[in-house]
């Protein structure tokens, strides 16, 4: 799809350039001006010489347009104007005489460095137990790229979404998932798990297979460097007999019970945020089938360990992940003089991690599926007191990467931009790109 000039909205329309203090001065449509230094530049060349139009990448190597051993540090411009096609068009001089640059306007915009728009943060809408969780189709995502993307948005959000009408089969679920992009490994050789309440010997494994007790919320894999993104649980059966709130699904918004202990108790938040609650897991010598053609059964075994926040900080001081899992959790690495201050801030979140008031209690439904977001929601299960209760869900992880790679690319595709001036771009410089048209 090619986009034209006059579709494109006013901030991304160059309305004059200016050479002054080894740069270029771009004065916007919309009134905006930005100033690129001539060495970000002619580093930043997208010409084929420079950059590999096939491959995405820097041509480096010796004797390359982008050997950066020969790279100017003074760049000098030779003629600098806008083309027919609204382009930044810079022909060098000095030491490179006669290399021709050609820039993008509404790439160029999104790397102005004193653009606002660029350092607003998509904020998170944090919620209590009266969230309203968003459904979406499964025929409906599976189609529709913007639908798609609607629901990756969403998971940035609220952190969780519910799909519908999902088919009641393996293959189903795995198809939901792989839309987004592969299901993520785990340490067993079963990537997609079920957790059947007709299995029980699987309460011997672990312990969110002792369906007796209520699971009390938690994120997962907390004892992984990088814990999985998102989590799929679809519900393949639920046939209970009292009909009542037994194996129930809780989940919690890790954000905002992190933000009320922010307000309530600052002190407890800084040693969470600051303090170490190490986790591991140890797993040997459970014997397991995994498939059909396994001849016999293997131990699949495991054995991690992680040192880690409660409540982990970007570099700008928020909040953007949260590990909690009491049942995984090692003892304490903290000084004796802060250990009962360290035992009371766990204990705060704890208590509000299981507050009824941010709590969300719901069934997933055969033929829903729940997707969320490990990094930041606690998630749990009500007891089932009834053993004829029977209940099968399937569940799957996926990688941040993944998940945001996903993202990235519809964003990209929206924004009717060729690869070559998409790659690289920030998060937020995409969803802004996505949004450059008056169309
Ligand atoms: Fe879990």
């Amino acid at each position: 799809m090619t986009t034209l000039l006059r579709q494109l909205k006013a901030a991304f329309r160059i309305e004059s350039v200016a050479v002054n203090n080894n740069g270029v001065q771009v004065t916007w449509k919309d009134g905006h001006h930005s100033f690129y230094h001539n060495l970000w530049l002619r580093d930043a060349c997208h010409c084929p010489e420079c950059f590999q139009q096939d491959t995405l990448s820097l041509n480096s190597s010796e004797g390359e347009g982008h050997d950066p051993l020969k790279m100017p540090l003074n760049p000098i411009t030779e003629a600098v104007k806008i083309d027919r096609e609204g382009n930044l068009d810079i022909v060098w001089g000095g030491q490179e005489p006669g290399h021709h640059s050609v820039f993008d306007p509404s790439w160029l915009r999104v790397h102005c460095q004193t653009d606002p728009a660029l350092k607003q943060r998509r904020k998170p809408q944090l919620w209590d137990s009266s969230v309203s969780i968003p459904h979406f189709d499964y025929y409906e995502v599976m189609k529709d790229d913007w639908a798609l993307l609607l629901w990756l948005d969403k998971m940035l959000e609220l952190g969780v979404v519910i799909i519908d009408n999902v088919p009641k089969n393996r293959e189903s679920f795995q198809a939901l998932i792989e839309r987004i992009g592969p299901i993520q490994e785990r340490y067993h050789p079963t990537h997609i798990f079920t957790l059947d309440t007709a299995n029980k010997l699987a309460g011997n494994i672990h312990h969110a297979y002792q369906y007796m007790q209520r699971l009390h919320n938690h994120t997962d894999h907390v004892s992984y460097n990088v814990p999985p993104r998102l989590q799929f649980l679809g519900c393949i059966q639920y046939d209970n007999p009292d009909y009542d709130k037994q194996a129930y699904s809780t989940l919690v918004d890790g954000f905002k019970i992190a933000q009320v202990l922010r307000t309530q108790q600052p002190k407890f938040f800084e040693l969470l945020t600051t303090e170490y609650v190490p986790t591991g897991r140890r797993r040997l010598g459970v014997e397991e089938k995994v498939s059909k053609h396994e001849i016999g059964t293997k131990k699949y075994q495991w054995e991690t360990y992680h040192r880690q926040h409660v409540i982990n900080l970007d570099e700008t001081g928020e909040v953007y992940q949260i590990r909690h899992h009491e049942t995984d959790r090692v003892p304490l690495e903290v000084s004796p003089d802060k250990i009962q201050d360290l035992y009371a801030a766990y204990q705060a979140f704890t208590a509000l991690a299981e507050a009824p008031e941010y709590n969300a209690e719901f069934l997933i439904a055969p033929g829903q599926v729940l997707v969320n977001d490990n990094w930041r929601l606690l998630h749990g299960r009500t007891a089932i007191h009834n053993p004829q209760l029977r209940r099968v869900l399937l569940g799957a992880y996926m990688k941040p990467e993944t998940f945001r790679s996903r993202r990235r690319l519809l964003l990209g595709k929206k924004s009717g931009m060729s690869d070559i001036w998409l790659m690289g771009c920030s998060d937020r410089a995409l969803e802004i790109l996505a949004d450059r048209t008056t169309i």
